[in-house]
């Protein structure tokens, strides 16, 4: 799959979009970024990745009223359009209906800010303080219907230190994330099979 074409999807900040795209134009990762589509017209990720020399578009949930699968179709129009043939969902705050997941079937992957299978959901450091874990992490998966279900293709592993607040948490695992998903999404565009069948674990100050 060298020389693939990447659509990124993001709704906020988009600083795992930003790490994707550094890799793919140092070469880490090789593909080339397609497109950085955005749920919301407001998400400071859109001025990065235009600074970065990315095409965006902005698909804005609010304007299909509910309707999830009219916003999946402008979602996977948009993707199509910029010829893109692997999604990395990095931020992408929307729950997606088999318009976009099965059109991307095997071809998309997400970021989670837990290990999974646990905590899967919303406020995932505030969960995993609660439920008092002393490792927690990230994982990229593949998506599936099932939300953040899919085949786990890496994890990376960050302690919980004294005193951590959601937000330290929070800060301590997006700066490994940074560095997770360029490493996986590299070694499943270079090979999926192989990145399904090994995946990639990461632990602390490795
Ligand atoms: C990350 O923690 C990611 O794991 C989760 O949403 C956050 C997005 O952050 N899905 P950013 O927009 O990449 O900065």
């Amino acid at each position: 799959m060298s020389g693939a074409a990447v659509g990124i999807l993001i709704s906020g900040s988009g600083s795992n979009m930003v790490a994707l795209v550094k890799a793919m134009q140092t070469g880490e990762v090789p593909a080339r970024p397609a497109i950085v589509v955005s749920s919301d017209p407001q998400a400071a990720g859109l001025a990065k990745a235009s600074s970065l020399g990315v095409p965006t578009a902005v698909v804005d949930h609010r304007a299909s009223g509910g309707d999830r699968e009219a916003f999946d179709a402008a979602v996977n129009a948009k993707l199509e359009e910029a010829g893109a043939g692997i999604v990395a969902c990095a931020g992408f705050m929307r729950i997606m209906t088999p318009v976009l997941t099965g059109a991307w079937a095997g071809r998309m992957l997400n970021i989670h800010p837990s290990l999974l299978p646990l905590f899967k959901g919303l406020d995932t450091h505030a969960r995993a303080l609660e439920a008092g874990v002393c490792v927690h992490g990230a994982t990229v998966h593949e998506v599936t219907q099932e939300l953040d279900s899919g085949a786990i293709l890496g994890q990376v592993a960050v302690p919980v230190l004294p005193g951590d607040t959601a937000g330290t948490l929070a800060a301590r695992v997006l700066t490994r994330e940074h560095v997770l998903y360029p490493r996986v999404l590299a070694a499943f565009i270079r090979d999926p099979e192989a990145a399904r069948r090994k995946p990639i674990a990461i632990f602390p100050d490795t």
